[in-house]
């Protein structure tokens, strides 16, 4: 998706770190309860000092939501994250992403026109009525808009589990994060009756494949939706028989972590734990110790034994970030080349000081808008999840 962010003044990018710090603190402490600064937990460290609240996807979402009283939200994140806020909060508030290009590159594998050509050449093959579409959080507005107009709902990688849980009407107790790939028992496909039987899953083939095995179905219930081709590249008999249709999307930062990397850690640390996100692929989750969300990542690592070698398989800042914060603990990158995001990484000190800079001159820079027909129909899909979770 194109976005423009215009080049930073001079001021900025040549400006010391202790000048641009000191700014930051100026603007904050001048705008006071108007501003609340968001941060995910993959921000670097220069921006992530300044955040009044860290958090993975979710745990924002709610966040911002929740902050009727200021008036500005800046989003130290990537595009999508800010859009959820904006749909979220009030029209009094405004939320200010500090670059315009820091996007999400698997969001951008799934646009309006093509979820919503394949969902009508599904409809042509199956009881389009029964179909759920859930999407990622990572993912525009417009998706989030196209399934709060078909009774979908959106999830993130902590509450995935609880939304297909609700889209399908099963009403196990699922597994806690752990391995993902072993059926559950308790599991009957054939007679499940929720919202629908089947869901069409978007943009992250692995988060919808790993949550579909953690709720105990197996591969021959999913199909992959390739949309560069009619009907996804699927027979119409595999469109009626899965209970899951995969977008074809993915991560490339998590897609990067490979089952060797998980072999050559236990070799070398054989009571080591891994613990790794889940847009990582199927056959690292099911060989990792534990699987979860940033914010479960971070509580994992916490709570293993001062001693553990932990190897975790997300994003490197939040990786080294829980290695400074647990010295009594080895904490490393599962992949030992290291692995940033690199839209997520768009977010820096000089830009998080001009947008600050410009609220305190009266100027609101990178403001990000979801216009009201959009939002009004993204919110159910959101608040859907904020009601189901
Ligand atoms: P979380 O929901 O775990 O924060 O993940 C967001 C994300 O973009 C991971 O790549
Ligand atoms: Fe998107 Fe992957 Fe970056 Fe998360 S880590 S924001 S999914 S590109």
């Amino acid at each position: 998706m194109f976005r423009l962010q215009p080049p930073l003044p001079d001021d900025y990018t040549t400006a010391t770190t202790d000048e641009l710090v000191r700014r930051v603190i100026t603007a904050r402490s001048r705008l006071g309860k108007r501003l609340v600064i968001l941060g995910h937990h993959y921000q670097r460290e220069e921006v992530i000092q300044f955040a009044d609240k860290r958090g993975d996807s979710f745990s924002l979402a709610r966040f911002a939501a929740d902050q009727h009283d200021a008036d500005f939200v800046v989003f130290c994140g990537v595009h999508f994250m800010a859009e959820s806020a904006d749909i979220l909060t009030g029209p009094h508030q405004q939320v200010i992403l500090p670059d315009l290009n820091a996007g999400c590159s698997m969001a951008d594998m799934a646009d309006l026109d093509d979820v919503e050509q394949i969902w009508d050449e599904l409809a042509e093959v199956t009881d389009i009525e029964a179909v759920v579409p859930i999407t990622y959080v990572n993912s525009s507005a417009a998706l989030k808009a196209f399934v709060g107009r078909r009774s979908g709902a959106v999830c993130t990688s902590s509450n995935a589990r609880a939304v297909l849980n609700w889209a399908l009407g099963l009403d196990g107790p699922g597994i806690e994060d752990g391995s993902a790939c072993a059926p559950e028992p308790w599991v009957d496909s054939a007679s499940a009756g929720g919202r629908g039987n089947k869901v069409l899953f978007f943009p992250d083939q692995h988060l919808g494949r790993n949550t579909g095995f953690q709720l105990g179905y197996g591969a021959s219930d999913m199909r992959v939706i390739d949309p560069r081709q009619r009907l996804g590249g699927l027979q119409d008999a595999e469109v009626k028989e899965a209970t899951f249709l995969l977008w074809k999307g993915h991560c490339s930062v998590h897609q990067r972590f490979r089952t060797e990397h998980v072999e050559a850690f236990r070799s070398e640390h054989p009571d080591g734990i891994v613990i790794v996100h889940p847009e990582c692929s199927c056959e690292v989750v099911e060989i990792a110790d534990q699987v979860g969300s940033t914010d479960y990542i971070i509580g994992a690592v916490s709570a293993a034994a001062p001693g553990s070698t932990i190897a975790v398989g997300t994003e490197i800042h939040l990786v080294e970030r829980l290695a400074r914060e647990h010295p009594d603990r080895t904490v490393l990158s599962l992949d030992p080349l290291v692995c940033p995001c690199s839209t997520m990484f768009r977010i820096d000190l000089p830009h998080l000081a001009w947008v600050l800079d410009g609220l305190v001159a009266g100027e609101v820079r990178n403001r990000v808008v979801v216009d009201e027909a959009t939002a009004a129909d993204a919110r159910v899909a959101l608040e859907r999840m904020l009601a189901i979770a």
